[in-house]
């Protein structure tokens, strides 16, 4: 819902999270960090707090957040983090820990995650064991974090057996989402995060999806008004699908659609730079399509039509556009075996009837994935 800024005369989207006691606003809008303070004070007991960041992200703009604290008389403790994916780990998890001990962090005390979906997910799950619970707001600076991970209580690290393994159900007391903050962002961690973007209008919205075919370049090139509105439509979706089911007990599981392909795809290539998490999903989403196709669930043509506006975004769209090499399906099928999604030994998949109509697919069998995965991973 927009609302007028009473500062700027800007606008203000605000997207509510209905979850009862624990409901809360995700606010979005440009040169959102500048007022972070005066919008952050009636949710503090007291004028501390501590910001968790990465290193990229402290240089670029922990300055503005500190400024704005300050001018709203908060007192902020950083604590700056390597930036990357390694750094969702248990080493880390105990310096965060340490840290906002070591800041004097209470039990009332809030603390922020100003970052991406790495920061996000990691402070959130400090925030969820520090003292058996501390409040955090998330701050995302990644369009990833800013549609999909700040959103909806997540928090967790990996570990050596996979990803997001090990972590809690937290959810933040508030989302910012200052969209200005993307300017900075690289161009291929922008496409990556567009593919969630495109996820939600895949799942559940073809209009979305439609419009969204004559709008991702705008979306990437920067245009605030396209922008605010792809965040906005993206945050409403999966506000109402983590309303509904806030612990992934069935609808939640739509929101994985292009991820037991993309997963496998990211342990397969070690968490690395081979493979961005959004970019795994933008190939995992059209393996989706295309295995759909293969069932007889979905009209030939669609997953080409997928493939073709991922790939006008500077997405990758086949494993084929993975730079070295694979291990064979059939690892494949066995790390998606790993995958938390995976229940008493059966793989459950998200599939497609069609542009938003996805639905949930339990005991798909390996066999079929196997066999889809050879003829997939052949082509081209
Ligand atoms: N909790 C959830 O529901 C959920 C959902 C989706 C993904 N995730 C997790 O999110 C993580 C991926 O998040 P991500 O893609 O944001 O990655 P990330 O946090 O690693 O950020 C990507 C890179 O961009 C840099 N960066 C961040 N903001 C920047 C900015 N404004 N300007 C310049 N550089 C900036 C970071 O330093 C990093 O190098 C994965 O760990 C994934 O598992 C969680």
């Amino acid at each position: 819902m927009p609302m007028p800024r009473p500062d700027d005369g800007k606008r203000l989207d605000v997207v509510p999270v209905a979850l009862g006691d624990r409901s809360y606003d995700i606010s979005i809008g440009e040169g959102l960090l500048a007022e972070a303070g005066a919008l952050m004070r009636p949710l503090l007991s007291r004028p501390v707090t501590a910001i968790v960041t990465d290193e990229n992200v402290a240089r670029l703009h922990l300055p503005a957040l500190e400024a704005s604290l300050a001018t709203a008389g908060i007192r902020a403790n950083p604590i700056v983090l390597p930036a990357g994916e390694a750094t969702k780990s248990f080493d880390h998890l105990a310096k965060v820990c340490d840290g906002l001990l070591a800041a004097g962090i209470e039990r009332r005390d809030l603390i922020i995650a100003l970052g991406g979906g790495v920061i996000g997910d990691l402070a959130g799950f400090a925030a969820a064991i520090l003292r058996r619970g501390v409040d955090f707001i998330q701050m995302p600076t990644t369009l990833l974090a800013q549609v999909d991970s700040s959103v909806g209580g997540k928090t967790g690290i990996n570990s050596a057996h996979g990803k997001n393994l090990i972590g809690a159900f937290h959810q933040p007391v508030a989302v910012l989402a200052d969209t200005s903050l993307l300017d900075t962002l690289p161009r291929r961690e922008l496409a990556a995060g567009y593919a969630e973007v495109a996820k939600y209008g895949l799942l559940g919205d073809a209009d979305f999806f439609a419009w969204l075919e004559g709008s991702a370049s705008a979306i990437l090139r920067g245009d605030s008004q396209a922008r605010i509105h792809a965040i906005r439509k993206s945050c409403e979706a999966k506000a109402k699908i983590v309303a509904e089911d806030e612990t992934e007990a069935g609808v939640r599981a739509l929101l994985n659609l292009g991820h037991t392909f993309g997963h496998a795809l990211e342990a397969a290539t070690g968490y690395s730079a081979r493979l961005l998490h959004g970019e795994g999903v933008a190939i995992g989403m059209v393996q989706a399509f295309r295995f759909s196709e293969r069932l007889k669930l979905c009209a030939p043509g669609t997953a080409d039509r997928v493939a073709r506006h991922l790939k006008s975004a500077g997405l990758p769209t086949h494993v084929a556009d993975i730079p070295g090499t694979l291990p064979p399906p059939s690892r494949l099928v066995e790390i998606m075996h790993q995958d938390k999604k995976a229940v008493g030994g059966r793989l459950t998949f998200i599939l497609v009837k069609g542009v938003g109509k996805a639905f949930i697919a339990r005991d798909v069998a390996a066999a079929d994935v196997t066999a889809f995965l050879e003829e997939d991973m052949k082509q081209r």
